[in-house]
């Protein structure tokens, strides 16, 4: 959730206080209304920093900054349409006469579970879900996705219990939610997509060599010592062995 320190009655400029000497053309200014108050913020900027220009501090609502952890979920319209459109805040540029607010989260629940008891049956799904039996294919969860996933289409294969087409047509779901805002079904989409996946991972996909090998070797304690100095490390020491090619042990392409 963003917190805004600005006054709450008037129109605030982002600009102010804010020019350098240095820099001969200010940069042109757009006006957008963050929950309904206006600000004027340069142009080309992305929601997020937008925001943060127009006073906003990100407490929740933000993450990786670069369009993979789903935190910034954000819906918007513009003056020019009616459609309420969404994207994710450091990731959408502004537009001139942008009415937004920013989504940390939407409500969603979550089906409590043992992933060992389950079985890749078509029930499963049904079970842990049963709202998706309620999807009326209108499509809204696809349309709105930011990561332009066929979301309809995997609560399809959901509902036919086909976990591999879930994981599939999933995989690069961030999380953010947006599906879930939309869906006149009340479907809470990616957590039906996660909950498919860890099945498809864990019952139904091959087992990698590499991976058992690994586990064996955790079980024997083999990392145990590695762990404790990395535990021990200062930050001086963990930058050195992160960055330093000489000291950082690489596995090779
Ligand atoms: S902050 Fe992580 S996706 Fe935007």
């Amino acid at each position: 959730m963003a917190e805004n320190k600005g006054s709450q009655d008037s129109r605030v400029s982002g600009s102010e206080g804010r020019s350098n000497p240095q820099t001969p053309e200010p940069p042109s200014l757009l006006t957008i209304y963050v929950m309904g108050k206006a600000y004027e913020v340069p142009k080309g900027l992305t929601i997020m920093k937008a925001m943060e220009y127009a006073g906003y501090q990100f407490i929740r609502g933000c993450g990786c900054r670069g369009g993979f952890c789903g935190a910034c979920g954000t819906v918007y319209r513009t003056e020019s349409s009616y459609k309420v459109k969404v994207g994710l805040a450091c990731q959408t540029e502004v537009e001139d006469g942008m009415y937004l607010v920013q989504l940390p989260f939407y409500p969603a629940t979550k089906a409590k579970y043992d992933i060992e008891e389950l079985k890749a049956t078509t029930q499963t799904l049904v079970r842990c879900s049963p709202e998706i039996m309620r999807c009326i294919s209108c499509n809204s969860c696809t349309k709105i996705c930011p990561q332009d996933i066929d979301v309809m289409g995997y609560v399809n294969a959901a509902i036919r219990g086909d976990y591999d087409r879930v994981a599939d047509l999933s995989f690069d779901c961030i999380m953010c939610g947006l599906c879930a805002s939309r869906c006149p079904a009340e479907i809470v989409q990616y957590n039906v997509a996660l909950l498919a996946r860890r099945i498809a991972g864990a019952k139904l996909q091959k087992r990698s060599p590499h991976l058992q090998e690994r586990l064996k070797e955790i079980e024997a304690g083999k990392f145990g010592d590695g762990l404790k100095k990395l535990m021990a490390a200062s930050a001086e020491e963990l930058s050195k062995m992160f960055y330093d090619k000489e000291v950082r042990d690489i596995e090779p392409a």
